[in-house]
């Protein structure tokens, strides 16, 4: 299983301060150097923590791959078409919100969402869809011209005692493994850490895992390194 890292609260740290550090860009190096193979940041509407030139400057130092996650805006696809990342993650997008809170919405914004993949195709990007684990979203993602769906593991994450959590785990499975017969790309993220990824490992068709807020973290007391490189190992120990 894969790992991306998300510095996007490498750059709140930096707001709260209003700062020049720490950089996100310098943290995509130390990233990559522990092993992570994608680095992503979610470029808000309101700014509040990766900026345009962070995403611009990610764009040029990234090696492995570099996934803008964003709503799709008719700003950010042109900031898109400018920066060319390798890959657009599209995200529904609420202002107040702390955190994105669920996948798309994709029966309400599908043919919307066809042109953006068109467009964003047309500049050879890969575009993934961030998805709430509901089989009808398949079909929709395959319609919509999805290359990869992120499966939103929030409710996995908040699942609140065993029997809840195994409820949510078993309907990522049960998509994950629809949308790899379709030939999709399975990735997943929201909330995961140290802890709950472990049961995860055990779904073949996840092939990466898209994680910030527990590493950055884990990141305060170890040093980024070592917390990128321990969630490594973890993912690694996948049979
Ligand atoms: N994937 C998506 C689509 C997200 O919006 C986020 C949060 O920015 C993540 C993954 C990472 O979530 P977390 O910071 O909880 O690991």
């Amino acid at each position: 299983m894969r790992l991306s890292v998300n510095v996007d609260h490498i750059a709140t740290i930096r707001e709260v301060r209003g700062e020049i550090e720490p950089d996100p860009v310098i943290a995509a190096g130390i990233c990559e150097l522990a092993g992570a193979e994608g680095i992503v940041c979610h470029l808000r509407e309101d700014r509040r923590h990766i900026n345009d030139r962070d995403v611009k400057l990610l764009r040029e130092v990234v090696k492995t791959k570099f996934d803008l996650e964003m709503a799709a805006t008719e700003e950010m696809i042109r900031i898109a078409s400018e920066v060319l990342p390798d890959l657009v993650t599209l995200v529904p997008e609420n202002r107040m919100e702390l955190t994105t809170e669920g996948g798309l919405d994709l029966r309400k914004n599908k043919s919307y969402l066809q042109n953006v993949v068109k467009e964003l195709h047309s500049k050879d990007i890969l575009v993934s869809l961030f998805i709430d684990p509901e089989p009808d979203n398949i079909d929709k993602s395959i319609e919509i011209g999805a290359d990869i769906i992120e499966i939103h593991t929030g409710k996995y994450a908040n699942a609140v005692g065993e029997k809840e959590q195994i409820n949510e785990l078993s309907k990522i499975g049960t998509v994950a493994r629809m949308a790899a017969e379709l030939g999709l790309v399975v990735t997943a993220g929201h909330g995961l850490n140290y802890y709950n990824i472990i049961p995860f490992l055990n779904i073949s068709e996840i092939q990466e895992v898209s994680i910030g807020h527990s590493i950055i973290s884990r990141a305060v007391f170890t040093g980024l390194h070592k917390a990128v490189e321990d969630m490594v190992k973890i993912l690694n120990s996948r049979l």
